[in-house]
């Protein structure tokens, strides 16, 4: 394990915010990191535990020690007649991990095909798009206490898993280092394609037998038409969850907006897209100083080249002040700000 010091972490997120971290270690095993935990230096030192970065705004430099997760290895665990489990280390990559179960032909995580980042990462905050999210098809996660070394699993009740949170985006805040999740996957598909454009891009794709991958290819298409490319442009996808209202907040606030879209939850609260929110305050495409929000996803800020994470951050408090202003709703980050 080599461990730098004051390294710039520019490259280590999708953002592309030149800051530095003042040590950085990269871990590829289990023992790689209990040997950081017993390292005298770094004991005292805050741990950021990092994936792809492709769901944080770094504001400032990293006082402390910069943990890159690069675990690896995909197997099968077990299976019976409908399901088979399969656990991924937190490094894979999670778009290859889908790709590797959808090329054994194993159905569930195809419509969160694309999603940037690293499996470890995916229980953060209930990764999901296109209906569907990781709760669903869930099954364990191996986690190691960051304060004492100590293995500990978690079931899926125990992840208390929401829209875009978890336990360790909020009570464990910081506290583990995840290191594999196991999913219980279907022999036999049960496609969910009734979200967004999936059926009308398997039109046009001219798909008239439905197959995992042919989803799996729909949510790609899709995805790339819409989300700006980090490679491309500095981004970490949506930066605001959509804001889920009570449904007596919502009667109010369809009666003065009847165009908004609106996505009613089981327990009777409305999610409300922010991207039309910011877009009605007439954000969508506008550039501000080297950020802005971008021209065909207002939910999704961007980093024109240069930007401080300060600078996004300031035009995220903005675009906040605006929507509750003129809307009154709340809309609250889903990017991770350290
Ligand atoms: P990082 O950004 O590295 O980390 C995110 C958080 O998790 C940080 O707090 C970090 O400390 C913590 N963390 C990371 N790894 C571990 C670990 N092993 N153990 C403990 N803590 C850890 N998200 C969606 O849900 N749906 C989408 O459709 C979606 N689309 C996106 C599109 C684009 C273009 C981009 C850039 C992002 C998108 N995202 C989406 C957000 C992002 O891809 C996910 O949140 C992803 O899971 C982040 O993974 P990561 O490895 O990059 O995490
Ligand atoms: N909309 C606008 N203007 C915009 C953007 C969106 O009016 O600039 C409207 C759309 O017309 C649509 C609604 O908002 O009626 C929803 O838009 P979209 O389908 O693009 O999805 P979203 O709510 O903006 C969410 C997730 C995405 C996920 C997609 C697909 C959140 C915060 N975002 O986006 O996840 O990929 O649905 O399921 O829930 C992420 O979390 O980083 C992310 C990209």
């Amino acid at each position: 394990m080599i461990i730098s010091e004051n390294i710039s972490l520019l490259r280590y997120n999708t953002f592309q915010i030149d800051v530095a971290a003042k040590y950085f270690a990269e871990i590829k095993s289990e023992n790689d990191f209990s040997e950081l935990l017993r390292e005298e230096k770094f004991r005292s030192q805050q741990k950021l535990i990092l994936g792809g970065g492709s769901n944080i705004l770094f504001t400032k430099s990293f006082d402390g020690i910069v943990v890159k997760n690069s675990f690896t290895g995909i197997s099968i665990v077990k299976e019976d007649e409908n399901c088979v489990w399969v656990r991924a280390a937190a490094g894979e990559v999670w778009h290859q991990f889908v790709l590797w179960c959808i090329e054994k032909n194993l159905a569930g995580l195809e419509n969160l095909s694309l999603i940037p980042g690293q499996v470890g990462a995916a229980p953060m905050q209930n990764i999901g798009a296109y209906g569907v999210e990781i709760r669903d098809l869930f099954d364990e996660l191996e986690a190691i206490e960051i304060a004492t070394g100590e293995k500990v699993n978690f079931k899926n009740a125990e992840c208390e898993f929401g829209y875009r949170e978890s336990v360790f985006k909020n009570k464990f805040k910081n506290q583990f280092l995840i290191s594999a999740v196991t999913f219980r996957l279907n022999k036999i598909p049960k496609f969910n394609v009734n979200y967004g454009d999936i059926k009308m891009t398997l039109d046009e794709m001219r798909v008239n037998d439905l197959t995992i991958k042919a989803v799996s290819d729909a949510v790609i298409k899709i995805r790339s038409s819409k989300l700006p490319d980090p490679k491309v442009l500095g981004n970490a996808g949506s930066f605001f969850k959509n804001p889920v209202i009570s449904k007596e907040e919502f009667e109010s606030f369809i009666s003065k907006n009847p165009l908004a879209n609106n996505y009613p939850q089981k327990d009777g609260t409305v999610k409300v897209p922010a991207g039309w929110l910011i877009e009605q305050c007439g954000w969508k495409g506008k550039v501000v100083g080297n950020t802005g929000s971008h021209k065909s996803q207002a939910l999704v800020l961007v980093n024109y080249g240069g930007a401080t994470g300060n600078e996004v951050y300031q035009l995220a408090l903005d675009i906040q002040k605006s929507v509750q202003d003129k809307f009154g709703v709340t809309i609250q980050p889903e990017v991770n700000l350290v």
